[in-house]
């Protein structure tokens, strides 16, 4: 699904608040302004709050979900608040990566509302990532309009910052002569979306080798090197290597990269150190 145009909802609004602008700007309510509430699921510190605006800081890990948590409560709670445009942008790109509008919900792959169902007792626009990618890192900006007019547009920044995951950065150990299992199960299906591996690549990092491949239905592989379950589908991904015989110059760092039909968003990569010791009895 293609997110839409950032530029398509402002003429929407445009339109919508045309008519209804000169009524609430005579009614002085212009001056009301909303008291924006946030937290963020993990660490989140807030910046300001002041009333149209918000800042807070979000962390994330790779491969993980992530909630980009905002919230807003009318000051004025006498008034019903329906919502009508929920927008998500990634700054910088003028990419809407999630919108709500007119009943319509569009979005990016692996951006979705947390809880989308939203009445006069919940004001939740919360944007969960299914799948958190350390290019999702960034400054996003979500703003909220409603039945009330351009004076209760709330808007709010939240920067995500995205650690890479330590469980896609192990180290194994190797005995040389023997058998080592490196081991690398993605998960790529937070969100449900069935996926087809269509490329599995390992290279030895520094040398430029490719030592073991899976590539449109065939494996290619330098001696020694084996994926250990090849046979993948939507319930097993696990794309570890085996060694077959190690020897002390397969030391190192490898780098499994994964490649779906789901296209870029759902690549995935691990970096795996491999040290290998002396077998003391061969
Ligand atoms: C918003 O919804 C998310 C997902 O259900 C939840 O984790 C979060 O606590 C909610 N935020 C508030 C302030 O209720
Ligand atoms: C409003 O939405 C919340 C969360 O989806 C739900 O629990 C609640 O029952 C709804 N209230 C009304 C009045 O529809
Ligand atoms: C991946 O496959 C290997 C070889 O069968 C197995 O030893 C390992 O436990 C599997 N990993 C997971 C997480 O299932
Ligand atoms: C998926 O692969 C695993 C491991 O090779 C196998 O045990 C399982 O039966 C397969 N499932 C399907 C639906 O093909
Ligand atoms: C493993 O490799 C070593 C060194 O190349 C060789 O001497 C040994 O026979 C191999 N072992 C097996 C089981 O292939």
């Amino acid at each position: 699904m293609k997110p839409s145009a950032g530029g398509e909802w402002i003429e929407y609004l445009k339109l919508f608040y045309g008519t209804k602008m000169m009524l609430v700007t005579s009614l002085g309510f212009l001056m009301i302004h909303f008291t924006i509430h946030c937290s963020c699921l993990t660490t989140c510190s807030r910046k300001s709050n002041n009333n149209l605006k918000d800042y807070h800081e979000c962390n994330g890990f790779s491969g993980e979900q992530t909630l980009l948590e905002y919230m807003f409560t009318p000051k004025d709670d006498r008034a019903m608040h329906t919502i009508l445009i929920v927008a998500w942008n990634k700054v910088g790109t003028g990419e809407t990566v999630l919108e709500y509008n007119n009943n319509r919900i569009t979005s990016a792959p692996g951006f979705q509302f947390a809880v989308p169902d939203w009445n006069d007792t919940n004001y939740n626009v919360s944007m969960l990532l299914t799948n958190t990618k350390m290019t999702d890192m960034g400054k996003y900006k979500c703003q909220v309009y409603t039945d009330m007019g351009p004076a209760y547009v709330a808007t709010a920044t939240i920067s995500l910052i995205v650690t890479d995951n330590l469980k896609h950065n192990r180290e194994y150990y190797g005995v040389s002569g023997e058998q080592t299992l490196l081991e690398y199960v993605f998960t790529p299906n937070n969100d449900g979306i069935k996926l087809t591996t269509t490329i599995v690549s390992w290279n030895k990092v520094g040398t430029g080798e490719t030592v073991l491949e899976y590539n449109n239905n065939r494996i290619t592989s330098a001696p020694g090197f084996q994926f250990a379950v090849p046979d993948w589908n939507y319930t097993n991904y696990n794309v570890s290597m085996l060694l077959t015989n190690t020897t002390m110059t397969d030391m190192g760092k490898y780098k499994c990269q994964v490649h779906t039909d789901g296209g870029p968003y759902y690549d995935t990569t691990a970096t795996i150190s491999l040290i290998v010791t002396v077998n003391s009895n061969p």
